[in-house]
């Protein structure tokens, strides 16, 4: 085994770490995972309490670290959640040698002439992904170098993060004794580990059910054209049972993960669970119907929100099959690919478990590590563990190329580091 990648999750709900190592052969390997309950260090995807978020990491990566054998002094994050927002530009440039082939400069300049929008001083560029060339007006060029030409255009998606959520998210590790060599979209990592090329080439859209918030990408023709964050998740559906039942919040999600279902023909009339009584009430049985009852139409807002916004922002670009791939821990939830498929009108519905790296820990491929394990094989993708490492634990301005990004024909410019 040579060096280490770990992969860090922090979730709303959930602190996951992933440690992948590569064997003799180069092959990647997962080694160790680990898992932690956020308890309410933060909200919406973002850090609200840092000594409750900075224990929870501590405790996953410790877990890690027992079971891979390695002790962990890096790591690569992913953020999500509120802090995220997206756009969509347009650059243009004249090609440098006029009627010649376009070279690599052209490329960079055209897109940093898309990227020439203000940007409010408390965000900052965290991807830039180029989703199309157009060559002297030819349109869908996903490749444009070496083709002779005039003009160069681009189409990109610029995402943006808050810079001070995530910075208070880098320095809590960092606080805790871990550097952070790389920050990316969790959305895109989740992507990198459960969508498969054919369907981001023929149009799809991956949905990370989580529980604080609802992240959502849409790939058409091999590339991201559209992402956003929805601040709604599983931890709502708990909070309805909550309170329509009258009890406590753990109580709710031990009842929705035991007997929830959000598909009302799953379930027989006479199915019953027992809600365990709060304040010496005795326990009570309430229908499994009644139950779904109350997680259903949560759930169906959830992806009509979801619907309601690809409709809206996408509606120009050509999403020709839609493929939905559902992920994160509310795609456990049975009943959610029936679900998803009636509002989203396509019966091309899956749950979204991560691909094999090899290893021996099964419980990884499980929905709920696909952003974990994708934070993994993007980084890994990328090259970026390179001999002289350089930790980031102040958010300095720094150019990058990423590997995993610049196969997708895109560009990273991580104003982060
Ligand atoms: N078997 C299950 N059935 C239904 N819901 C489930 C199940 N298992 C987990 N969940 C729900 O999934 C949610 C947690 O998912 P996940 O661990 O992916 O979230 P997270 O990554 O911590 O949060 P976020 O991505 O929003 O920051 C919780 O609301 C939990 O109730
Ligand atoms: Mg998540």
């Amino acid at each position: 085994m040579s060096d280490i990648i770990v992969g860090l999750d922090v979730g709303t709900s959930n602190v996951r770490v992933v440690v992948a190592a590569y064997t003799e052969e180069g092959n990647l390997q997962i080694i160790g995972i680990g898992t932690s309950p956020s308890t309410g260090g933060l909200r919406k995807g973002v850090v609200i309490q840092t000594e409750l978020t900075k224990r929870a990491i501590l405790d996953a990566v410790e877990k890690a670290e027992l079971m891979s054998g390695h002790e962990i002094s890096d790591c690569y994050i992913a953020i999500g959640g509120t802090q995220i927002e997206s756009t969509n530009q347009q650059g243009f440039v004249s090609v440098e040698n006029q009627g010649g082939e376009i070279t690599e400069s052209d490329i960079k300049r055209v897109i940093e002439s898309a990227c020439s929008i203000p940007i409010p001083p408390d965000r900052r560029i965290l991807h830039v992904l180029p989703y199309t060339y157009i060559v002297d007006g030819v349109d869908g060029i996903k490749d444009p170098r070496s083709r002779l030409a005039w003009r160069l255009e681009t189409k990109v998606l610029i995402v943006t993060a808050a810079y001070t959520t995530t910075h208070t998210l880098v320095t809590s590790i960092n606080q805790i004794g871990y550097n952070v060599d790389g920050v990316m979209l969790k959305i895109l990592a989740t992507s990198r580990s459960v969508v498969t090329k054919d369907e981001r080439e023929l149009g799809s859209i991956l949905i990370d059910l989580g529980g604080g918030t609802t992240d959502v990408i849409v790939f058409a023709d091999d590339a991201p054209v559209y992402t956003c964050s929805i601040p709604v998740g599983g931890q709502m559906v708990t909070n309805d049972i909550m309170i329509v039942k009258g009890i406590t919040f753990d109580i709710s999600e031990k009842i929705k993960i035991k007997a929830g279902c959000c598909w009302e023909e799953y379930i027989d009339e006479d199915e019953e669970v027992l809600i365990p009584g709060v304040g010496g009430r005795p326990p009570e049985a309430i229908s499994r119907k009644e139950l779904c009852g109350i997680i259903q139409p949560r759930m169906e807002e959830i992806f009509n929100l979801v619907n309601d916004k690809i409709q809206m922002q996408t509606s120009t670009k050509k999403i020709v099959a839609k493929n939905i791939i559902l992920c994160g821990g509310g795609s456990l939830m049975p009943g959610v690919v029936e679900l998803a498929a009636q509002i989203f009108g396509t019966s091309a519905v899956r749950i979204g478990n991560p691909i094999k790296m090899g290893g021996m820990i099964e419980e990884c491929y499980s929905p709920e590590f696909a952003t974990a394990t994708g934070i993994v094989l993007s980084f890994a993708e990328e090259g970026k563990k390179q001999p002289e490492k350089k930790h980031y634990s102040t958010m300095e301005t720094k150019q990058n190329n990423g590997g995993i990004l610049k196969k997708l024909g895109d560009y990273i410019k991580n104003e982060f580091f």
